[in-house]
């Protein structure tokens, strides 16, 4: 059985000071459930780089784990407005976020860099969570699973395969992200077995088994547990629901997982 993980991912959004409000109200809101979600999932937040120092403080003692949303894929260098994979392990994140959608089409980053970044979180023991996805367009022509394959394999190329099973792949079609429009349970159900057929292909079907598929895209409330239901949805990626102290702590506490 995969664990489920409820990721927040929280953008440009929340000052250190404003990070250590919402994770305490966060943490009085789940922490007295916390051993027995503890069983079964996995939860994590997103702040910004500039807040994760606060925010690895607020979460000490939690089982909250702490991702990035974004790296360079060098340890050190000049490389101005960077952070490196080193750097941000110590300041206490074991997880992050590459290849968003908003960093693929607002910063122009390539699968081959978004590859050179997933590949530097390995070698860093940090767990990539690599998102892909189509954008409406994309979708509107039929090219839903053509661009997966190639966001995918790229994505993942160069890894054994047990960094691949450890990996975390978000599959967030762009035309659902911040729109309020989600993918139907039925929908990303057939994109995340495509990413496990393609898991499969290359690295082999034990880790494809282990390989979890997290869905992003409008996530609230109200939908998560209908996406959670399906077998091969193994979480999701929040963004605007996870701002809010209880709509994440409800996503968290989802009945599904
Ligand atoms: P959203 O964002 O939940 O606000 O649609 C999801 C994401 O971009 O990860």
């Amino acid at each position: 059985m995969r664990r489920k993980i409820l990721a927040g991912n929280w953008k440009m959004n929340l000052t250190p000071l404003e990070a250590r409000q919402l994770i305490r109200a966060l943490r009085a809101a789940i922490d007295p459930e916390a051993a027995a979600l503890a069983r079964d999932r996995d939860v994590l937040v997103a702040p910004p780089a500039v807040s994760l120092a606060a925010a690895a403080q607020e979460l000490a003692g939690s089982n909250i784990a702490l991702a990035a949303q974004n790296m360079h894929y060098e340890d050190q260098g000049a490389f101005t407005g960077e952070v490196s994979a080193p750097m941000l392990k110590a300041l206490g994140a074991t997880h992050v976020i590459l290849g968003h959608s908003e960093r693929r089409h607002l910063f122009g980053e390539s699968d081959e860099l978004i590859n050179r970044k997933v590949r530097a979180a390995v070698k860093h023991r940090l767990v990539p969570i690599l998102c892909v996805g189509e954008t409406q367009q994309e979708h509107d022509a039929g090219k839903t699973t053509e661009v997966i394959l190639r966001q995918t394999r790229s994505g993942l190329e160069g890894l054994d395969g047990r960094a691949a099973a450890r990996a975390i792949i978000a599959y967030e079609p762009v035309w659902a992200i911040g729109t309020g429009r989600t993918a139907t349970p039925a929908q990303a159900s057939l994109v995340h077995g495509t990413i496990r057929e393609i898991v499969a292909e290359r690295f082999g079907t034990e880790c494809a088994g282990a390989v979890r598929v997290l869905y992003g895209g409008s996530v609230t409330p109200d939908n998560v547990d209908g996406l959670i239901a399906s077998h091969d949805i193994d979480g999701a990626l929040v963004g605007g629901a996870s701002l809010k102290a209880d709509s994440f702590a409800r996503i968290v506490r989802t009945r599904a997982a």
